[in-house]
């Protein structure tokens, strides 16, 4: 067995931490008033106010008793005791995985164990879990260096551990990249997301007090139109994937359901919009703008700006997961979502500020770093989640609002220069020389 030696990362600069003001600004009033390079269109951000999620819920779904769609023989059923179980996370060395990681082992009545597969790529970072390493390193936390689409590896690890639960995090997970490479995406996605299931269903056999959790995106539903600003990504919304990422989701996604319906495998799902927050790798928009801040770069908005994302912290996103686990439905899909939307621009300027405030800049000090380039290719224009669903069903809700996620998001960045350093090698600048450089 192997597992990580790391040394902690220790934050050498924590000037943001004690004493000062933790309230957050007000991004929504911000939004209105935020300076937008003159060229381009300067109208006030649409109208972003959730709707009621008692909307949803009387026009569209349908009540759980009269879905046909779930074939008799199978019961529904909750890992039996989560709290102690033994969890399989797979890619719990990337952004999301590592936070839930870190998320479990701060739950007061979670006791059970974690077995982290993760091949390493360049998005997966034992520095994640270095405190988690030290603390519970050979006892209840294990790592496992595997590449999930290696079958053979993969069975080594079930045949090693008595799993209860999986976690399926790992994944290629940036769109760009997956325009520029697809063919590691369909390996990874598809591939590896079909190993686990075959090798899930081998050990578990009949066994139905288990539980695979699939993590899957919100991309998988398409692009809403940003004129109709009610519609919103619900769970029976059909699957119209643009790009190579999304495209190797979907397919995952259905090979999960099917696994559910032809074997009985307990699936649940979710489909979660864009996360932020620490450990994310500064290839995605939030992290990559505060590292270039950080280093007086440029900051490289695609096309026009006005793209639309719908935000959440990453910690509410690892609650909707465990509330999935302790109460979810087998068979079943949840949504989880911000009801957060934003323009790329709106949320840059905010971002902007957050980060002059907290480096003590003048207020408009990165803004003049804010650089228009060419637009992605097939570039989603609306994403939005209706999670309605979860938070009717399982009770669950968000509980860091914008501000304060973005605010804890740039002091934890400004806190780990040594981790930005770190991941910011030799793959990394070739990455940002590749699809930056020429644009
Ligand atoms: P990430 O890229 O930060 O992490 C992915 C992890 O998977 C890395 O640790 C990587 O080393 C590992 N991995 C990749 N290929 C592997 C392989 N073949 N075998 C073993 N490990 C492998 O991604 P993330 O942002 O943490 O996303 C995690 C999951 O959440 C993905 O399934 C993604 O589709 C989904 N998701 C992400 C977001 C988001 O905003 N980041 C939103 C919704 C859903
Ligand atoms: P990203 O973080 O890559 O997530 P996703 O494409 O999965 O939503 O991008 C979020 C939005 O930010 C998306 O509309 C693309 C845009 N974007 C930029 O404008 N510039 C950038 O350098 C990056 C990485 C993203």
């Amino acid at each position: 067995m192997e597992t990580n030696k790391t040394t902690t990362i220790r934050p050498s600069c924590a000037k943001a931490t004690a004493g000062r003001h933790l309230d957050p600004p007000a991004p929504r009033l911000r939004r209105a008033g935020t300076s937008t390079p003159r060229h381009l269109d300067t109208s006030t951000p649409r109208q972003l106010d959730p709707p009621s999620p008692r909307l949803w819920r009387a026009g569209t779904s349908t009540p759980r008793h009269l879905d046909t769609s779930t074939p008799r023989h199978l019961d529904n059923s909750t890992p039996r005791h989560l709290d102690t179980s033994t969890l399989l996370i797979t890619g719990g060395s990337g952004f999301i995985g590592s936070n839930f990681i870190h998320y479990l082992f701060r739950l007061p009545h979670f006791t059970g164990k974690i077995i982290n597969i993760d091949c390493l790529t360049y998005a997966g970072n034992p520095l994640n879990l270095t405190e988690i390493d030290e603390k519970y390193g050979g006892t209840r936390y294990f790592f496992e260096k595997v590449d999930i689409t290696d079958h053979a590896a993969l069975k080594t690890v079930f045949e090693k551990y008595e799993i209860d639960v999986i976690v399926h995090f790992a994944a290629e997970s940036h769109v760009d990249r997956s325009i520029a490479g697809p063919a590691a995406f369909i390996r990874t996605n598809i591939l590896g997301t079909f190993n686990l299931l075959e090798l899930a269903r081998e050990k578990w056999g009949s066994r139905r007090d288990v539980r695979f959790h699939h993590i899957s995106t919100d991309e998988v539903y398409g692009s809403l139109n940003e004129a109709e600003v009610e519609a919103k990504f619900k769970e029976d919304t059909p699957y119209d994937p643009h790009s190579p990422y999304s495209a190797s989701k979907a397919s995952s996604d259905h090979l999960v359901r099917a696994y559910f319906h032809t074997y009985g495998l307990p699936v649940t799902l979710s489909n979660c919009s864009n996360n932020y927050g620490p450990w994310q790798f500064p290839e995605k928009l939030i992290p990559l703008m505060i590292s270039n801040m950080l280093e007086e770069k440029a900051l490289p908005v695609y096309g026009d700006g006005k793209n639309i994302r719908d935000w959440l912290y990453v910690d509410d996103h690892c609650s909707g997961i465990w509330a999935i686990l302790e109460k979810g439905e087998t068979g079943e899909t949840y949504n989880i979502g911000g009801e957060n939307e934003w323009t790329n621009i709106d949320l840059l300027n905010v971002l902007c500020e957050i980060v002059a405030e907290e480096s003590s800049k003048a207020k408009d000090h990165y803004k003049k770093l804010i650089t228009y380039v060419k637009d992605r290719a097939g570039h989603d224009r609306r994403y939005a989640i209706d999670c309605g669903k979860i938070k009717a069903e399982l009770d669950w809700t968000q509980s860091v609002t914008f501000a304060e996620g973005l605010r804890r998001t740039v002091r934890w960045y400004l806190e780990h220069p040594e981790w930005i350093a770190a991941v910011k090698s030799g793959e990394y600048l070739r990455w940002i020389e590749l699809n930056y450089d020429k644009r």
